[in-house]
């Protein structure tokens, strides 16, 4: 998760040339730094080199990055909500297209890749906060005192997303990850109504598209800060869940590993341990999820920037090691 990025002294000299939007823009330079971390890692998987946000300017938001996210037209009513346009995302995105293609040459056959996008609940937050929150004032005010207008964002955001991930399909994504990277702040009853159900509506949509009769491809879907709904999470439509370090994996396994692969799900502060240390909590996750199928190991949240790549080669090679037994 957030495998290329600012922990790698490559991308930070890409940076001191390009903006932030400009790299998730210009398709040759996202697929230089989508490969940084498969050059010098080998991971067994790419991940498009994007961000979440990119798709809300073309909904009508004004977005920049700081680096945090801020956007300065938020909309809080019902009025602002019926002006956001669904885009038609290969007109209207095509650098992200052309960037998934860059990255399939780029790969040949030594590693899938995999296409992204926000969730509806999770892009609400920042459609509606206008940058992260600590409590999301804004977005629970509309949820709950503006349901129907809540409804209308987030079908339009689902729709978007839909849309959006289908032409990654077409371009050439061989696996799709939802982020729903806030659904946390939500109690069950609001995470299966507004979370869980809009991420459900993007996978139904896609199920139902035309891509989807000629190339199907496996969803991952990624709540952080699933432990609170770990049973609702028995409804979702996707193949994997992603699960974040906040609950042991080998319970979660019993409960849901016969409908679903796991993905998951060490802290990612523990690069910062000692490699002994480190070793040990790999080893607690690959001992909880035991001889069952259906494992892709991964941190449960995204790298952090100051992290030392050599802990991170230490984690690919000890997980390597440890679960070839
Ligand atoms: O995983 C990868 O290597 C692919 C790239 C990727 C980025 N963002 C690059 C990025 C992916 C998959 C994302 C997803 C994303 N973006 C999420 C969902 C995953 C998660 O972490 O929960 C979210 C919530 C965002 C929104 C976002 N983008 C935030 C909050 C920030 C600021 C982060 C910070 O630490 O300051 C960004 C910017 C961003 N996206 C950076 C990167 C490498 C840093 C920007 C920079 O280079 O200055």
């Amino acid at each position: 998760m957030r495998q290329a990025g600012r922990y790698m002294h490559e991308y930070r000299a890409v940076r001191k040339r390009v903006s932030f939007l400009e790299l998730c823009k210009t398709p040759e330079i996202a697929c230089e730094v989508t490969m940084q971390p498969m050059n010098e890692f080998g991971f067994d998987a790419a991940i498009l080199f994007c961000d979440i946000l990119i798709p809300l300017e073309k909904m009508g938001l004004h977005l920049e990055f700081t680096p945090a996210p801020i956007i300065d037209n938020p909309v809080r009513d019902r009025a602002a909500i019926e002006k956001l346009v669904v885009p038609d995302p290969e007109a209207e995105m095509p650098y992200v297209y052309e960037a998934i293609r860059h990255i399939r040459r780029a790969l040949g056959d030594t590693a899938p890749l995999i296409g992204f996008a926000g969730a509806p609940f999770t892009l609400a937050t920042y459609a509606v906060e206008g940058a992260g929150s600590k409590n999301y004032p804004y977005t629970k005010t509309l949820l709950y005192s503006a349901p129907d207008a809540a409804h209308l964002l987030l079908e339009k955001l689902a729709q978007c997303c839909a849309t959006y991930l289908e032409a990654q399909v077409r371009a050439g994504a061989q696996c799709l990850q939802i982020f729903d990277s806030w659904a946390g702040i939500l109690s069950p009853r609001d995470f299966n109504e507004f979370a869980l159900g809009y991420a459900n509506r993007v996978i139904q949509l896609l199920h139902d598209s035309p891509t989807w009769k000629e190339s199907p491809v496996p969803i991952i879907y990624f709540a952080n800060g699933c432990a609170p709904y770990i049973d609702l999470l028995k409804t979702c439509k996707a193949d994997v869940l992603g699960v974040d370090w906040r609950v042991d994996i080998g319970p979660v396994f019993d409960q849901l590993g016969s409908k679903f692969a796991l993905q998951g799900n060490i802290d990612p502060t523990c690069l910062f341990m000692p490699e002994e240390g480190l070793r040990e909590r790999i080893k607690e996750v690959l001992d909880g999820v035991g001889n069952r199928p259906g494992h892709i190991f991964n941190l449960g949240h995204g790298i952090l920037p100051n992290t030392d790549r050599e802990r991170v080669r230490f984690l690919v090679n000890t997980v390597r090691e440890l679960s070839a037994r």
